[in-house]
């Protein structure tokens, strides 16, 4: 669809590294934060319109516990603990689906570790506009 972006997580601001030691990821790398509470990362996300996107987030949790993150979008919290749940590797990658409000122009999609464990490993942000196909 027209709205359909994807944003690497080399190219947002990643409060850690950006690792490419797992295989699967696109782009250059993959966002690995600090193990703690409160570790972040944030994505500029473009909008035509104002509206509701679908973010799809690939991310891979090689632990076995959810790396829950707090979802907010231009400051204001959208979702609290997203799950991010284990998927046995961390060379095996998921996506989380999530829904978000949007203004016309650039948004703010930051997700805030909720645990100690820091956020999962995360490859990239997909947007496509709520109810369009691929
Ligand atoms: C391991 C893994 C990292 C991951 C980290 C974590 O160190 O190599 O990619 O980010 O665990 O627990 O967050
Ligand atoms: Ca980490």
């Amino acid at each position: 669809s027209a709205q359909a972006s994807r944003y690497e997580a080399e190219d947002a601001a990643c409060e850690g590294t950006v690792d490419s030691n797992y295989a699967g990821f696109s782009g250059r790398g993959f966002c690995n934060t600090p193990n703690r509470v409160g570790a972040r990362m944030e994505f500029t996300v473009h909008a035509e319109t104002a509206g509701t996107l679908t973010l799809g987030v690939k991310y891979a949790n090689g632990s076995t516990a959810a790396r829950p993150a707090d979802l907010s979008v231009n400051g204001a919290l959208v979702r609290s603990a997203v799950a991010f749940e284990p998927i046995g590797a961390w060379s095996s990658w998921a996506v989380e689906n999530l829904t978000v409000p949007v203004r016309a122009g650039a948004n703010t999609v930051r997700l805030t570790a909720a645990t100690a464990g820091g956020l999962a490993n995360i490859d990239y942000l997909d947007t496509a506009r709520a109810g369009d196909s691929a």
